[in-house]
């Protein structure tokens, strides 16, 4: 079946594949009762990933096009069954009330690691801390503290810009990132999430150029998405981003924001190199430029000496600093912070509280307690241990199980590392096998703003114990050499038609 695909559009290759069959069957070009091509055939005559079909088909499937058989296939609906039920629904939301977001970037990865739902697997595909790690008997105890302390008030409205014992307690973490800041300077945010969110409508408007590290973090790529703003990708090597690609894009297309996430870079793990930090920061006095530092693995240090963050060497000019708690204490608890240089701060509160007028004041209490508890500094020193193990174990594992012509980043801290496989591997493709093998990952052609590379793929070191990720490893690397050799594993399409959605992968 003939379709054309371009891979340079902002619209999803799923939802392309259901236009041209959408209008195909509307048309009557495709016959009531014509079977559609098998999810893994067409899949493989498009070079798409078995996923995009699936989630194609499931879309006409919903708009009762066509309808799917267990074992049989799916087939298109004859027009008049096909009337009886749009009669059936009484108000068509999808073209009527929803405005196109463009986001579709972190919904892929979703509903690819929604099929990984098997007892037994093992998945590198979050990008989660590890939840047995998580301090919950410390943050029980300081909840509770607060709730006898401040009663009703804990559980009152509260300030947009955060509480303010919350906020200080922030300063004195900035100050050993190198960022000298008062308490009237930091926002508190729902998660960092928020505060990337809150950059891009304060900064941006529609049909802006924002510029990203390529591959970058794919929750960013939604934010800017559906804030109408163009991403252009730079690429990243060991070094972190490739700066001296910048200035050429800057003369020729005067970017609004640079996104950067500097330290432990997700999705490869790199960090940026100091001299890079410099030339970066040059590029943004010289072009009075905005650069959005991304800080949310920056704690996660495991070896190395420690950089400065962008935000600390700026002093505040030209860098807005987004963080959270998510990476190294608890995500659960949606708190991030935002440092903004100081005439831009006032319209960054405005835009947060017209958000979600403030971040729930039980966890901004709760949290102030557990920092001025003294809780942190152990957190930290257990987790950095442990996950420095298991990231060892991750790049001992791949020196074992993967076969040659593969290569791999070496972070040197925060929860991910950036894995290459052979040239003629689609990582896309490879998924499905991996499953039936007992092992996920997050694909890597979902973090890129435009080009996506192929082969490549995260792998989350830090969520899994060291046993764990060797076994992993081996089945993955059982994975790749069968699709080296060309053998590819049956597995149920039928079953997997119906992929829920789910937005907990992040
Ligand atoms: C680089 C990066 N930035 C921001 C976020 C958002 O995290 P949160 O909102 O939990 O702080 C994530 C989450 O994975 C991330 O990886």
């Amino acid at each position: 079946m003939k379709i054309d695909l371009r891979r340079d559009s902002t619209v999803p290759l799923y939802l392309q594949i259901r236009n041209h069959l959408q209008e195909r069957i509307e048309r009557g070009l495709l016959l009531p009762d014509t079977k559609l091509p098998p999810t893994r055939a067409l899949a493989d005559e498009l070079s798409v990933s078995r996923v995009t079909v699936v989630n194609a088909y499931a879309e006409l499937e919903a708009e009762g096009l066509v309808q799917a058989h267990v074992g049989r296939g799916t087939f298109v609906i004859d027009p008049r069954r096909r009337h009886l039920r749009v009669r059936e629904t009484p108000y068509d939301w999808q073209t009527t009330l929803l405005r196109p977001t463009g986001v579709w970037a972190s919904g892929m990865l979703a509903d690819m690691l929604q099929l990984a739902q098997q007892p037994d697997l093992i998945s590198f595909g979050m990008g989660a801390p590890a939840t047995e790690l998580l301090p919950v008997r410390e943050f029980r105890e300081a909840i509770n503290r607060v709730l006898r302390r401040d009663g009703p008030e804990a559980l009152q409205y509260d300030e947009a810009a955060g509480y303010e014992p919350l906020r200080r307690a922030i300063t004195h973490l900035l100050l050993q990132n190198g960022i000298q800041a008062r308490a009237g300077d930091v926002l508190i945010t729902s998660g960092s999430q928020q505060g990337l969110d809150l950059a891009a409508r304060v900064f941006t408007k529609p049909g802006d150029l924002v510029i990203s590290e390529s591959p970058t973090y794919l929750g960013a790529l939604d934010v800017f998405q559906s804030n109408d703003v163009t991403v252009r990708g730079v690429p990243v090597d060991a070094e972190g981003m490739q700066v001296e690609v910048l200035q050429d894009l800057i003369s020729r297309r005067r970017p609004k924001l640079i996104y950067t996430i500097p330290a432990f870079h997700n999705p490869t793990g790199v960090t940026l190199s100091s001299g890079r930090r410099h030339q970066l920061l040059d590029l943004a006095q010289r072009h009075d430029l905005l650069i959005l530092e991304d800080g949310v693995c920056s704690e996660l240090r495991y070896e190395g000496r420690p950089v400065p963050s962008l935000g600390a060497m700026d002093g505040g000019e030209h860098v807005v600093y987004v963080n959270s708690f998510s990476k190294f204490l608890l995500p659960g608890i949606r708190i991030g912070y935002l440092v903004a240089p100081r005439r831009l701060r006032e319209r960054l509160v405005t835009m947060k509280q017209s958000a979600d007028l403030f971040t729930s004041s039980l966890m901004q209490r709760a949290l102030a307690e557990y920092l001025e508890f003294g809780h942190l500094g152990a957190h930290l020193e257990t987790i950095r241990c442990v996950y420095q193990e298991r990231r060892d174990a991750m790049l001992a594992g791949l020196a074992r199980h993967l076969p040659r012509g593969s290569h791999w980043t070496i972070p040197q801290g925060g929860l991910c590392l950036w894995l290459t496989l052979p040239a003629s591997i689609s990582a896309a493709r490879l998924y499905l096998s991996a499953i039936d093998h007992g092992v996920a990952f997050a694909v890597g052609s979902v973090f890129y703003p435009q080009d996506p590379g192929r082969s490549s793929l995260r792998l989350n070191f830090a969520a899994h114990s060291p046993a764990q990720i060797d076994e992993g490893l081996r089945r993955l690397g059982k994975a790749v050499r069968e699709q080296l050799r060309g053998v590819s594993v049956a597995s149920n399409a039928e079953a997997r038609a119906k992929i829920p959605q789910d937005t907990r992968a992040r």
